[in-house]
C-alpha cells in the first residue's frame, strides 16, 4: 500500500478510474441515493483496487460484462478519511460498484420545502470539496486523479437537475436502467419520475463533482452564461441583474491566462443554506444567495470562481497539503480579473481585507504554526477544520512578491506559460516552484522561495496595499476610537467593501454607547451586505449591546454560510462574563442545526467542544496560579503592541504614507502629547519605542527563565513559536 494522498485510500501502485459512468436514483422521502458506479480503468487489473466511500452502504461489486459478483471488502470507518473500500478484479479494465448514499452523508444537504425560497418543493445539491465525493459515489477521491463522467438522474418531474457537466436529454425513465439498482426497475419507471442526462467530456477532480435537484429555472446573461436559481422570479431577476457583466469577466480572464477551456460559463444560486460563497463547479459555478447585493459587489466572488477555471480546476493541488496552488493562484488571478473590470482601488480594498484576515489568522493559528505553511504536512489532519485564509492571503502575498521582483510584463507571460503546460494535470508545491525557477533563472537568490512555502507566519517581504481610499479608510476608523462618527459626505460614495474595511479596523473594546450612535446615522445592523453586517454584529456582540441579539439570532437562523456563523458564533461563546450570550449561542445552534449544512454543525460543535476544554483548563491553571493570569494578560499586551509597532515601522517610502495615516492610532497607544510631527521625527520615534519594547521583552523574557518554572522545555517552545509567529519588519 503506497498512499498517494493522506486523505484517500487511493493507491499510488493502482491505476486511476478514467471514467465513471452513475445512475443515482434520488428519493427525497428517505433523503437517500440508490445509485450505482460503471469504473473504467485506463487498462486491465489484477488483484485489489482500493477506492474511498463514507457512510455508503456498499450493496454489490459487479462484473459488467456478466453481472456476475465480485468480492469486495469495506473497512471500519476512519474519522477522516471515511472507509477503505477494495474490490478484487481478474483482468477486468472496468467495474460495477451497487450502493446507496445514507441520509448524513456529508457531501449532500437534503432541503426540506420551508428551507427553500419558493417554500413548494424540495432540494438537494452536493458540495465534494475538499473530501466529501465518496459520500455521494465510491470513487479515487484524491485531487491526484482526475475522471471524466457521465450521469443519469432520476428525479420527480416537478424539479430539474443541473451538473458540473453537460446536459444532454430530460426524458422519461427506460425499463431495464433500474434493474440492477437497489431501489428496482418498478420505482426507477414510477409515474412521475424523469430522467436528466449529463456528460463531462473534461477530466476533473473528483471534488469537483456536482449536482443540484429543485424547482430551478434560469436567465440568459451571456453567450455561455446563463444563472439558474428557484422559479422565484425575484431572485431570478436579481441575480440576473447582479451577474450581468460575467461575460465581460470571461473575457479579460482569457486575456491574462488564455482560453477558457470549459466551454460553459454558468451560475446557480442556491438556497441561503449552502455553507460557501462560492464553488467553482466547473460549467457551473455553485453561488450563495448572499453575494447578491443589488450593487454588483458580488462579482467579486464571480471573479474568484471564474479564475478557478484556470487555477485550481485546469492546475489541480494533487492534495490538499498544496492547498495554496489552488487558492493562492485563484486569489491573485481573481484580483487581476477584478482590476481589469473594476479598477486598481477596488483592488487595493481587497487586498486590504485579505491583509487584515490573513494577519488575524495567523493569531488565530499561534498553537498549531504548521497551517500558517502554504504547504503543509496534513497527515491525520481534516482539511475542513484547517480551512483558512492562509493559502488564498498568503498564497496571494507570494504570487504578488514574485510580480514585484520580475514585473508585470514577465509574470503575465510567466503565468500564460505555467497555465498552457500544466493544464488538466494535478501537481504540488516543488513542481510549480522547478517551474518557476527554470523560467525565471535565479529568482530564488532574489525570493526566499523556501521561506515562502516551508515557513509559518507572514514574511517580513509581504505587503500591505496603499491606496488614498485605504488609507483615509484606516484613518476614520481609528477616528472613531477616539469618539469621531465619520460625517454623511465621508461616507457618501461607500459601499460594502469600503464598511467592512472601516468596520473590521474598529477596536473590539468598544462601548455598546458608541456602536448605537454609529448605527442610528448608518443603520449597518440591517444591511443587505452581510459582509457588513456580520462584521458590526461582531462589534456589537463584543460591545455586549443586547439591543442586537434579536438581529444576531435572525441572521444566524437564516443564512448557512461559514463565513458568517463562525464569526458570531466564536464572538457569542468567547471572553469572560458572555454568559448570557453563551446561553443564547447554544439556543439558537440547537434550534438551527438542522439547518445547517452537515459540515458547518459538526465545526462549529467541534468548537464548542475546544472553547468548553479551554475553559476547564483555564479554570484548573487559576486555581493553581494566581498570578499566571495576570502574567498571561500582559504577555498578550505586548504582542499586540509589538504587532502596532512592526506595523508602524517603514522604511520604504510606500508605506510612510500608511505609516503616517495610523499615526493617531500610534498616539493613542503610546501616549504622545505633541500633535505635529515630521516624517523623520515619526520614524525616529518608531525605532525607539520599537527598541524599548524588545528591551522590556527581552527583560521579561530573562524573568521568566530564571523564575521556577518547572515547565522550562514547553515555555520555550512556546516563546520560540511566538517569534516565529511575530510580525517582523518590512524591507
Ligand atoms: N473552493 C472554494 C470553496 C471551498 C474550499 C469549499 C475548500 C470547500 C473546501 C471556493 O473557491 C472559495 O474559495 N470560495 C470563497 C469565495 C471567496 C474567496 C471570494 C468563499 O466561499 O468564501
Ligand atoms: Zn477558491
Amino acid at each position: 500500500m503506497a498512499p498517494v494522498d493522506p486523505h484517500s485510500f487511493a493507491d499510488s501502485t493502482h491505476q486511476f478510474a478514467n471514467h465513471i459512468s452513475l445512475s443515482l436514483y434520488l428519493d427525497f422521502a428517505s433523503s437517500t441515493i440508490h445509485g450505482s458506479a460503471l469504473l473504467s480503468l485506463p487498462n486491465p487489473h489484477s488483484g485489489p483496487l482500493s477506492l474511498d466511500a463514507r457512510s455508503l452502504s456498499i450493496h454489490s461489486v459487479l462484473d459488467p460484462q456478466s453481472s456476475s459478483p465480485l468480492s469486495f471488502s469495506l473497512s471500519p470507518p476512519d474519522q477522516i478519511k471515511g472507509c477503505h473500500l477494495t474490490v478484487s478484479l481478474s483482468g477486468h479494465a472496468s467495474f460495477l460498484v451497487v450502493f446507496s448514499t445514507s441520509p448524513s452523508s456529508s457531501a449532500l444537504q437534503w432541503l426540506s420545502p420551508p428551507q427553500t425560497f419558493n417554500k413548494t418543493y424540495p432540494f438537494v445539491y452536493t458540495q465534494c470539496q475538499a473530501i466529501h465525493a465518496r459520500s455521494v459515489f465510491p470513487c479515487q477521491d484524491t485531487p491526484a486523479a482526475r475522471v471524466c463522467y457521465s450521469a443519469r438522474l432520476n428525479v420527480p418531474r416537478q424539479l430539474s437537475a443541473v451538473m458540473s457537466a453537460r446536459h444532454v436529454d430530460r426524458r422519461g425513465p427506460v425499463a431495464g436502467e433500474g434493474l440492477l439498482l437497489v431501489c428496482g426497475d418498478q420505482m426507477w419507471c414510477a409515474e412521475g419520475r424523469v430522467v436528466e442526462e449529463f456528460v463531462m467530456e473534461q477530466p476533473i477532480p473528483p471534488y469537483l463533482f456536482a449536482f443540484a435537484v429543485g424547482e430551478l429555472g434560469f436567465r440568459e446573461v451571456g453567450p455561455r452564461t446563463r444563472i439558474y436559481a428557484e422559479v422565484v422570479p425575484a431572485v431570478l431577476d436579481s441575480a440576473a441583474r447582479e451577474f450581468a457583466g460575467t461575460e465581460e469577466m470571461i473575457r479579460q480572464g482569457e486575456k491574462l491566462f488564455g482560453p477558457y477551456e470549459w466551454e460553459r460559463f454558468d451560475l446557480l444560486v442556491l438556497p441561503l443554506s449552502f455553507p460557501y460563497g462560492g464553488m467553482e463547479n466547473p460549467r457551473m459555478v455553485f453561488l450563495t444567495p448572499t453575494v447578491i447585493k443589488g450593487d454588483a459587489s458580488g462579482a467579486q466572488v464571480v471573479a474568484h470562481e471564474l479564475a478557478h477555471s484556470w487555477t485550481g480546476n485546469l492546475i489541480t493541488n494533487t492534495t490538499n497539503e498544496h492547498f495554496w496552488l489552488n487558492e493562492g493562484f485563484t486569489t491573485y488571478a481573481e484580483r487581476r480579473i477584478i482590476e481589469a473590470v473594476q479598477g486598481e482601488e477596488k483592488v487595493v480594498l481587497n487586498i486590504g481585507i485579505g491583509w487584515r484576515g490573513l494577519n488575524e489568522t495567523v493569531e488565530r493559528f499561534k498553537d498549531r504554526l504548521e497551517f500558517t505553511k502554504l504547504k503543509t504536512n496534513q497527515e491525520g489532519v481534516d482539511p475542513d477544520d484547517v480551512y483558512s485564509e492562509v493559502p488564498y492571503e498568503k498564497g496571494f502575498q507570494f504570487l504578488w512578491r514574485i510580480e514585484r521582483q520580475v514585473g508585470r510584463p514577465a509574470f503575465d507571460e510567466f503565468l500564460k506559460k505555467y497555465i498552457a503546460t500544466f493544464k488538466f494535470k494535478s501537481i504540488d508545491t516543488d513542481t510549480f516552484l522547478d517551474f518557476l525557477k527554470a523560467n525565471i533563472p535565479g529568482i530564488e537568490n532574489e525570493v526566499d522561495l523556501v521561506l515562502w512555502t516551508e515557513g509559518t507566519g507572514i514574511p517580513p517581504d509581504a505587503y500591505e496595499p496603499v491606496s488614498s481610499l485605504y488609507t483615509k479608510i484606516l484613518s476614520l476608523a481609528n477616528e472613531f476610537s477616539l469618539g469621531r462618527v465619520p460625517r454623511d459626505d465621508e461616507v457618501a460614495d461607500w459601499r460594502g467593501q469600503e464598511w467592512e474595511l472601516y468596520l473590521e479596523h474598529l477596536p473590539k473594546s468598544l462601548e455598546a454607547s458608541q456602536l448605537l450612535a454609529l448605527d442610528s446615522r448608518y443603520t449597518l445592523s440591517e444591511s443587505k451586505d452581510y459582509e457588513v453586517k456580520v462584521a458590526f454584529l461582531q462589534l456589537a456582540i463584543c460591545a455586549k449591546c443586547r439591543d442586537y441579539y434579536v438581529e444576531v439570532e435572525k441572521t444566524l437562523k437564516e443564512v448557512g454560510r461559514m463565513k458568517y456563523l463562525r464569526p458570531l458564533y466564536t464572538a457569542l461563546v468567547q471572553g469572560n462574563g458572555k454568559e448570557e450570550e453563551k446561553i443564547l449561542a447554544k439556543r439558537v445552534f440547537s434550534e438551527a442545526r438542522d439547518t445547517y449544512h452537515p459540515n458547518i454543525y459538526i465545526y462549529i460543535e467541534e468548537e464548542k467542544l475546544k472553547q468548553d476544554k479551554a475553559k476547564s483548563a483555564h479554570l484548573a491553571s487559576t486555581s493553581k496560579d494566581k498570578d499566571k493570569g495576570n502574567k498571561r494578560k500582559k504577555d498578550k499586551e505586548a504582542t499586540d503592541m509589538t504587532h502596532v509597532v512592526d506595523r508602524f515601522w517603514c522604511n520604504n517610502s510606500h508605506q510612510c504614507a500608511y505609516a503616517l495615516a495610523k499615526f493617531n492610532q500610534f498616539k493613542v497607544s503610546y501616549n504622545c502629547q505633541k500633535e505635529t510631527w515630521s516624517l523623520n521625527e515619526l520614524i525616529s520615534h518608531c525605532v525607539q519605542e520599537e527598541e524599548k519594547l524588545k528591551q522590556d521583552k527581552a527583560k521579561s523574557a530573562h524573568l521568566a527563565s530564571t523564575s521556577k518554572d518547572k515547565d522550562k522545555g514547553n515555555k520555550r517552545k512556546k516563546d520560540k513559536e511566538a517569534t516565529d509567529m511575530a510580525p517582523q519588519k518590512k524591507q
